[in-house]
């Protein structure tokens, strides 16, 4: 191991830095295999700290050249250089410090601080990436006014970008020339970027709500020119949108995004520099699916809201990431309901949620939103800093209403402007324009663990009264036993035979809504309502309002109500789900028996009645014609039976198909126009209902329906058809189709070969083949000239793809999926501790499945922990998932 024991930092020890670094000039010299660093810091001793502290600067994988203080050399007492820090002693009051440094952005494969990406330089630093460039003070509540020098080679990079203007630039000798970058908005390092390389560039401007004209550029490869299209439109409806529903005005001259093949994440929101994944900018109809479109959007979007909520105002240590990412997920979220579908997208990010982010807060890595502790930063980046804090912040929304809220917001940006701030002082903005008690809606931020909440009903036909139950709990997680009591707002209504019922709550004398949020505060809390002359049908956690698992226990009769008669568009979708749910539980209880279990009509011909449904949102009919995931239906297990999930859901799917067919087959001709392509909700919802009905015709794969899907495969338009059409041929397990399953996943190499985002695509529905020998596969798909482990997209897309898509094989009680990633993780430890530590994570969850794939789990931890140099990163998983055993 690099550090022999890496140790925790805790959130209770935060302490104000020693320094200050007010002013910072940084120079680049970009030479071919080596460039060097100059930096230039203004220190000022903070004036709490003791008379006599030692400066203490980050610093990785640094070559130190040289080191002045005040104008002296710095003789060697008079400074130590550690594995991860340089400490200067006898430091004054005020200083300047210059440091000389060396590194080698070529070797960097890690893809933190200064590293090459095909032929262009470029920076990642947050979380704590500039400590690989040069020795600083590489945390967020150190802010610094910025100037930076970049030389380099005219011909390799005439394109020379960093944050803020552009205020000189000029040509060198030997070819060189050099541009110089002022940001006059302090921020912390991790915010600093830099790109440097051959680029072309899309050009727009934007005028703010005062007037200012803004330069907007998109940077991209020369061949991907025609791809930025997209982003810009969002880039320009997320500035309008940020004014309209934030008042936040956009406060630079400039506002650049480049598009680099090699990233960890999504994007990046470094000030007036934003670097993107080429997969969350590039986009058009031939090469993107819908769903990517709509991710380059929200990323766009939400990098851009980042301006506010994360880089004016911004975070005082990295225990406060959720301040500005759940905040900031919370408007890209708003922002893209804006623009499409408020429902669809509500039903997304509710997905996600419940699969994913449940799942982690059930596994050794859940923490809280606000964590008190963490070992390496970077495995921080989760679904609960992200998807739950956004959660956390649409309560508040909720709690609050639109006005208050945003008065709220107002006050927060206002007053924390320029400072490096915590979430208590985000919440407690909004608890003092709406003179509401946070306190205990506090834990939300500091409990980990998703919150239980049964609840049962009783209605009195002598009194006419409905008395509604609640009963909360939440599960011990790693960090605690047990938990206070949530504020839960349970948004809420009753529904009766024709549909929505007035809500008279006793004692209260509210009449005639059909709609009512009601805050749980208690262990258990009883509510009472009157007047109701039937027995109601309640409808609950309308909206998804909080992150809880709800308990009702629904009648299948009860949840057909729901699905044709709720108000609420997500509810009805829930019911759906929860209807299917339930049917395939029960598939699941009899698969054993003889003859084959039946799948309920009701289920069938509530779907029958949603396809025949002309006055529903078609995207709506989609989604609810979707079954869940096997994800979700594990999620959902006490002990996931991998094998049962499967059979019954396919068993389920199968049936629907054949009973269906005919319905699919007229919806699939209804929506299989030929119009101009576009990427407007109504469009996107046509699209995807007639995809789904390709999906279940290709179910049972008769002879016309594998004619009908070539057909789209062959004359699509757009990639969403395209690659539909191509998964449904793939994932087909029909024997008697395997060579039309090599024929078209042979065409559509040579067709998209050179289009190397289409690629990961071509990887991702291999890898998430049902069929058996899909392993197989994967591993010859390692060895493919189009794949490459040191870029991040292509191990999301086909070794992530199989661990994290295909239960059914990387499951396989062999164990040889196991194994298989047990194998990656170790490689790409050594290249790229990040990605390394992310592909882990299926294997961590160990603990939910039989005994027989528990040890082999386990097994394949532990010969991870074995390794020698295992990075912080897997360290930090790997010992977690293991229990610390
Ligand atoms: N702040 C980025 C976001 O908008 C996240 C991010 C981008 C990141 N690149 C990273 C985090 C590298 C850690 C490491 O969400
Ligand atoms: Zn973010």
């Amino acid at each position: 191991m690099k550090d022999a024991h890496p140790t925790a930092i805790y959130l209770k020890e935060y302490r104000e830095p020693d320094y200050w670094i007010p002013r910072t000039r940084l120079e680049f010299d970009l030479q071919d295999e080596v460039t060097t660093v100059t930096s230039t810091l203004t220190i000022e001793r903070n004036k709490n700290a003791p008379e006599g502290a030692p400066l203490v600067l980050a610093g990785q994988a640094l070559e130190l050249v040289s080191l002045a203080l005040n104008g002296q050399a710095l003789a060697a007492d008079q400074y130590r250089v550690d594995v991860e820090s340089l400490t200067v002693f006898n430091v004054g009051q005020r200083n300047t410090l210059v440091c000389v440094t060396r590194i080698k952005p070529r070797e960097n494969t890690s893809l933190e601080g200064l590293y090459r990406s095909r032929s262009m330089y470029c920076t990642q630093c947050e979380a704590e990436g500039f400590r690989k460039m040069t020795y600083y003070l590489d945390r967020p509540d150190v802010m610094s006014e910025f100037v930076t020098k970049i030389t380099a080679d005219k011909q390799q990079c005439p394109v020379l970008l960093s944050n803020g203007n552009l205020i000189d630039q000029g040509e060198l000798a030997n070819d060189r020339h050099y541009a110089v970058w002022h940001d006059p908005f302090k921020k912390p390092c991790y915010l600093f970027a830099l790109v440097a390389g051959d680029l072309a560039c899309v050009e727009d401007t934007f005028t703010t709500l005062s007037g200012r004209d803004v330069a907007l550029r998109i940077f991209v490869e020369e061949k991907d020119l025609d791809k930025c299209d997209h982003a810009l439109a969002a880039l320009k409806n997320a500035m309008r949108w940020d004014e309209q529903v934030f008042g936040r005005e956009y406060d630079l001259d400039v506002f650049m995004i480049v598009a680099v093949d090699d990233f960890n994440m999504g994007a990046m929101e470094n000030k007036g520099l934003n670097i993107f994944n080429t997969s969350c900018v590039l986009a058009k109809p031939e090469t993107t699916t819908d769903a990517s479109f709509q991710r380059v959007e929200g990323v766009v979007a939400h990098e851009y809201f980042h301006n506010w909520s994360g880089n004016r105002v911004t975070c005082r240590d990295w225990f406060q990431l959720s301040l500005k990412e759940g905040f900031t997920v919370f408007r890209d979220q708003e922002f893209s309901a804006a623009m499409g579908s408020r429902t669809v997208k509500r039903v997304e990010d509710v997905t996600l949620l419940r699969t994913m982010q449940f799942a982690e807060d059930a596994g050794p890595m859940a923490h809280p939103v606000q964590p008190a502790s963490f070992i390496e930063i970077a495995n921080f980046y989760t679904l609960t800093i992200y998807e739950k804090g956004a959660e956390i912040v649409r309560m508040i929304h909720a709690l609050l209403g639109p006005e208050l809220f945003r008065r709220g917001a107002d006050l927060y940006f206002a007053r924390h402007d320029g400072k490096a701030v915590t979430i208590e002082d985000f919440v407690a903005a909004m608890a003092e324009v709406s003179g509401r008690d946070f306190s205990q809606f506090m834990r939300w931020y500091r409990q980990a663990g998703t919150p239980e909440v049964r609840v049962t009903g009783e209605y009195d036909s002598d009194h006419k009264t409905y008395r509604l139950t609640f009963q909360q709990s939440c599960r011990p997680t790693p960090e605690a036993d047990t938990k206070l009591p949530y504020h839960i707002p349970i948004a809420m209504g009753l529904l009766g035979e024709a549909g929505s019922l007035p809500l008279r709550l006793r004692d209260r004398d509210d009449g005639t809504a059909t709609h009512l949020v009601l805050e749980i505060t208690e262990p258990s809390q009883t509510f009472v309502f009157t007047g109701l002359e039937e027995p109601p049908v309640p409808s609950l956690l309308r909206g998804f309002s909080a992150p809880v698992k709800l308990d009702y226990a629904y009648s299948r009769d009860d949840l057909m109500r729901l699905m044709s008669l709720d108000e609420d568009g997500f509810s009805r979708w829930d019911a759906a789900q929860k209807l299917a749910t339930a049917v395939i539980h029960e598939v699941m209880a009899a698969l054993a028996s003889e003859p084959a279990p039946a799948v309920d009509e009701r289920l069938i011909e509530a779907l029958r009645a949603l396809l025949n449904n002309e006055r529903l949102d078609p995207a709506m009919v989609a989604l609810m014609l979707r079954l869940p995931s096997e994800a979700y239906l594990a999620e959902l297990a006490t002990v996931i039976d991998v094998d049962s999930i499967h059979h019954a859901r396919n068993r389920v799917e199968r049936k629907i198909a054949q009973r269906l067919r005919d319905d699919f087959l007229a919806v699939y001709q209804k929506c299989d126009i030929d119009t101009e392509f576009r990427v407007d909700a109504q469009s996107v919802a046509r699209r995807s209902l007639k995809n789904t009905a390709l999906h279940y015709l290709m179910v049972n794969a008769k002879s016309q329906d594998v004619g009908l899907c070539r057909r789209q495969l062959t004359h699509a338009q757009n990639m969403t058809d395209e690659l539909s059409a191509l998964t449904a041929i793939v994932h087909c397990a029909k024997p008697s189709l395997a060579d039309v399953r090599r024929e078209v996943i042979d065409d559509f190499y040579r067709k998209w070969r050179h289009e190397t985002l289409v690629m990961n695509s071509w990887f991702s529905v291999q890898a998430s083949s049902p069929a058996p020998g899909t392993l197989e596969s994967v591993r010859a798909l390692t060895r493919h000239q189009a794949f490459d482990m040191m870029n991040p997209n292509k191990v999301r897309a086909l070794i992530s793809a199989f661990a994290m898509r295909n239960h059914i094989n990387f499951h396989h009680k062999n164990g040889e999926g196991y194994q298989f990633l047990a194998q990656q993780v170790i490689r790409l430890n050594a290249t790229n501790p990040q990605i390394a530590a992310r592909l882990l994570t299926p294997l961590t969850k160990w603990r939910r499945y039989d005994e027989t794939r528990q040890s082999l789990m386990k097994a394949q931890l532990q010969q991870i922990k074995a390794q020698e140099e295992l990075s912080k990163d897997v360290y930090e998983v790997v010992t977690k998932a293991l229990d610390n055993e």
